[in-house]
């Protein structure tokens, strides 16, 4: 199965790429994590794209395609994926068909989670961050045992770089000017799943699996690989 998460910041891509890799057995590229880890080693990667993470804004296109390319090829053993942040624009959803083509990688089902610009902002607003083992938190929809601090190690949580005011405008802005083309580019591929992403989690994950129903039994048939699931 091979799948791309789409929706705006804070719908839940991670959340939900998390548990759909655990349910179905898939590797999850977030490619926000990779970007925040390559930031954080300082690579030659991290140091182009730190601008534009920090201030909210896409990182060109040229370098995210460079990025998914090279985890394709890494995936040629044929085991699935579900994408977390990638495509964000019609250059990038292009070049991952046309790299998927090639690769034999092409995706399954583009599920989009859908939810109000102010259900993101309550999302952003209240998300924490182990800043030692990566876990993630919300103040209130999924708070640590003691406030402020990870219940895996006691590392105090923090606030991501990108999660204050100006940026989360920024990163809203950036994903309105690109989601009717992107959708529309997967609606008529027929690929797309609308999924509602208000509700809690596993309301959420549910609703998910329900789109995904499908493609377990029969995945679509295009690439080598995908034929042999
Ligand atoms: P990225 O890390 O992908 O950030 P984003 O798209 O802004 O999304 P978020 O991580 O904020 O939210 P999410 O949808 O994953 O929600 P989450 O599950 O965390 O990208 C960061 C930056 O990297 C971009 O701005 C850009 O600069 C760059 N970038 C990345 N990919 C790129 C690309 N392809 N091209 C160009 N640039 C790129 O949930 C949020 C919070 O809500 C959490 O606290 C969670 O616990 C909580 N929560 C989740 N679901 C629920 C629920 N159902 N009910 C209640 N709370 C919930």
């Amino acid at each position: 199965m091979k799948l791309s998460i789409l929706g705006p910041p804070g719908a839940g891509k991670g959340t939900q790429a998390k548990k759909i890799a655990k349910q179905y057995g898939l590797v999850h590229l977030s490619t926000g994590d990779l970007l925040r880890a390559a930031i954080r080693d300082q690579t030659p990667l991290g140091q182009q794209a730190e601008p534009f993470v920090v201030s909210g804004r896409l990182v060109p296109d040229e370098i995210m395609v460079g990025v998914l390319e090279e985890f394709l090829r890494k995936q040629m053993d044929g085991a699935g994926f579900v994408l977390d942040g990638f495509p964000r624009t019609l250059p990038q959803a292009r070049a991952l068909d046309e790299t998927g083509r090639r690769l034999g990688q092409e995706l399954d089902r583009v599920v989009q989670l859908a939810v109000a610009d102010q259900v993101s902002v309550e999302r952003i607003a209240g998300r924490r961050i182990c800043p030692q083992c990566g876990r993630e938190y919300h103040v209130r929809f999924r708070p640590p045992k003691v406030a402020g601090v990870c219940d895996r190690d006691g590392a105090e949580l923090i606030r991501r770089k990108d999660d204050n005011e100006a940026a989360v405008r920024e990163r809203l802005a950036a994903y309105h000017r690109q989601d009717d083309p992107l959708l529309d580019y997967y609606r008529k591929q027929g690929l797309l799943s609308e999924v509602d992403a208000e509700g809690d989690v596993e309301t959420v994950f549910q609703r998910i699996r329900t789109a995904l129903n499908g493609i377990e039994a029969a995945p679509r048939k295009r690439g080598r690989i995908a034929t042999k699931e």
